[in-house]
């Protein structure tokens, strides 16, 4: 299986010039589409930005844009990011007290639906929501912060996780996010995750050079 790499553009060090930063698709054939993290001040203590922010983003990039809805009360907001036409939209189970009704009704969207779990939260949680997801994506940081270092005790859950997916036999994509380097890639992505979402360690100094130097980490060689 190829995982992916996809960035996460809350790391991007400058706002008001974020189209110059914003990674080109066709580029690096790892990297097929964007993280976008939505923080509400309330279900984590950061806020960041919205769907006009989305809009603006999607217009200034052709890859197709993962949204990461880390906001209490979810199925306020699924209507105006889904009408910007993202590729996916991620809820926190924590943030949901009906999961199975806010993933349906991001599908009537058309848009891939997805869940995510919180360090704390055990992946036992998932087992009724199987038939209804496209997406799991695993924090391996807790939510709120790009920057922070990688909660290891996290690989047996995605290990577990993977498992499920597995076991369940539908096509469920498996997403790691937070804390990814280049020297913990490769054992994640050995896990059998699809995507990992990568923020600071590709947008803290120059992108092509830590893009590269995160494909070593993952194959071991240099790759475009
Ligand atoms: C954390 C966010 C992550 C984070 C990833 O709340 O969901 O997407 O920005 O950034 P790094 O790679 O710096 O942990
Ligand atoms: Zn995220």
């Amino acid at each position: 299986m190829q995982t992916s790499i996809s960035p996460s553009i809350i790391a991007i060090p400058d706002l008001c010039n974020i189209a110059n930063f914003l990674p080109k698709a066709g580029v690096h054939d790892i990297v097929q589409s964007l993280h976008f993290d939505v923080m509400d001040g309330n279900f984590v203590s950061s806020i960041t930005y919205g769907h006009c922010m989305l809009e603006a983003i999607t217009k200034a990039t052709e890859l197709s844009i993962d949204v990461h809805l880390m906001v209490n009360k979810p199925q306020n907001h699924i209507s105006s990011f889904a009408a910007v036409g993202p590729r996916s939209i991620t809820v926190h189970i924590e943030a949901c007290t009906n999961p199975a009704l806010i993933l349906s009704q991001i599908k009537t969207m058309n848009v891939l639906c997805g869940i995510a779990l919180n360090p704390s939260t055990s992946e036992v949680e998932l087992d009724y929501l199987l038939d209804s997801v496209d997406i799991i994506l695993i924090m391996t940081v807790n939510p709120g912060a790009c920057g922070q270092a990688f909660i290891s005790n996290q690989m047996r859950k995605i290990e577990r996780v993977r498992s499920m997916i597995d076991r369940h036999g539908k096509k469920i994509e498996l997403i790691v996010d937070g804390g990814v380097t280049d020297q913990n890639i490769r054992d994640i992505a050995g896990l059998g995750v699809d995507k990992i979402v990568c923020g600071s360690f590709l947008f803290n100094g120059d992108y092509a050079q830590n893009i590269t130097k995160l494909q070593r980490g993952l194959y071991g060689r240099d790759i475009n």
